[in-house]
């Protein structure tokens, strides 16, 4: 039931910070502040590539992932949607790592993928929702998201859960290869179980985003912009306006702006920018300066020294906790959907049921 919530979608974003905890607690053991997998002898170590597969929002989980896949386990990552990758010819050398990530476990290009990837002679990982699920039966390492059932057909809570089990999965890649000091293993486990907290301190802005929606409903188009793993968040974020409110929205790197999407600035077109403070903030902001010299609005999420330093002149702020890079994608997720959400509210159209959309999409 939606319990109080006026729909499945917005009580699925509140359930994040207790079923991103209750994911977690298959990868984490706090005993002793170690990293675990649910079947914790399945040997990582050989694993020279890694080939990520997925749809849609799962399909940007994965593109996150392969940030993390690359910096701690500095193992090459190849990534495609699914409908792409049975048909481009992949080159995929046995012995590799093959994972797909669906939050039901039925879509049909995903499966197919899969099952292509196992005659190539790939291990298959699957980071699943669906626990009876095809995926799931087909999986050499199975990886469960303990989200619990999503009704509404934007992914959220399932997306979150992706992440942690994401993050704890390339570190134990990293660890499996030799890359992760028990030092650094403890700081992972730390920052991951930090999320739950920090999720719903960004839930805690739930009525600034209501006021930006105001605004952003009025829109004829919207642009996201960000960089490193707040570029796939971006694409999300883009996804989620578009599928619930039916305003046409684009994702993009924030340093591809001036290659081309920079011609669509006016101030009907409102920008969304996903830029905590740290080590890509500067470059980022500079684009959104771009963006503001030519007369575009700008809505700025970011931490307090984020804002602080770049606030001004933007149409809004979100402000988010400042938390560790690791579990910043997962922070903010938050922000990202309730503004889709509550666009669509104010548009009045229907959030859990949009138009030409199925929750599993079982045909290729
Ligand atoms: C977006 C959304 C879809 C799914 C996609 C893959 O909000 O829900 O893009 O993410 O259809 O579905 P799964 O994860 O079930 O394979």
């Amino acid at each position: 039931s939606k319990g109080n919530h006026r729909h499945y979608m917005i009580k699925e974003i509140y359930e994040q910070p207790i079923v991103v905890a209750q994911t977690l607690r298959s990868y984490l053991q706090r005993i002793d502040d170690t990293l675990t997998l649910p079947i914790p002898d399945f040997d990582l170590s050989a694993i020279r590539r890694v080939t990520i597969v997925a749809c849609g929002t799962s399909f940007y989980a994965g593109m996150i992932a392969r940030y993390w896949f690359e910096q701690f386990a500095r193992v090459p990552v190849d990534l495609d949607v699914a409908s792409e990758f049975r048909y481009r010819a992949p080159v995929i050398e046995p012995g590799g790592l093959a994972l797909f990530i669906s939050q039901s476990g039925e879509t049909a290009d995903t499966l197919a993928a899969l099952r292509h990837a196992r005659k190539e002679g790939q291990k298959i990982a699957v980071v699943v929702n669906v626990p009876t699920s095809s995926m799931a039966r087909e999986a050499d390492l199975l990886l469960p998201t303990y989200a619990g059932p999503e009704i509404g057909v934007a992914s959220t809570k399932a997306f979150t859960c992706q992440l942690a089990v994401l993050a704890a999965l390339a570190a134990n890649l990293a660890r499996a290869k030799g890359r992760l000091t028990p030092e650094d293993e403890h700081a992972v486990v730390k920052h991951l179980s930090e999320a739950p907290a920090a999720l719903n301190a960004a839930l805690a802005y739930e009525d600034t985003i209501k006021g930006v929606a105001a605004d952003v409903a009025m829109a004829r188009g919207v642009l996201y912009l960000g960089r490193g793993t707040d570029y796939p968040l971006a694409l999300e974020g883009a996804l989620k306006l578009k599928e619930i409110s039916y305003i046409h929205a684009e994702g993009y790197a924030a340093g591809e702006m001036k290659h081309g999407p920079i011609a669509l600035i006016d101030e009907n077109v409102p920008v969304i920018v996903i830029a905590p403070s740290g080590r890509l903030f500067e470059k980022t902001v500079s684009n959104m300066q771009e963006v503001q010299a030519r007369g575009g609005k700008v809505v700025l999420i970011s931490d307090y020294d984020g804002i602080q330093e770049a606030g001004s002149g933007c149409l809004a702020t979100i402000t988010m906790p400042k938390v560790h890079p690791l579990i910043a994608p997962l922070v903010y997720s938050v922000p990202v959907q309730l503004l889709a959400y509550h666009v669509a509210v104010t548009k009045g159209t229907d959030v859990d049921q949009p138009r030409n959309l199925a929750k599993s999409v079982t045909v290729e």
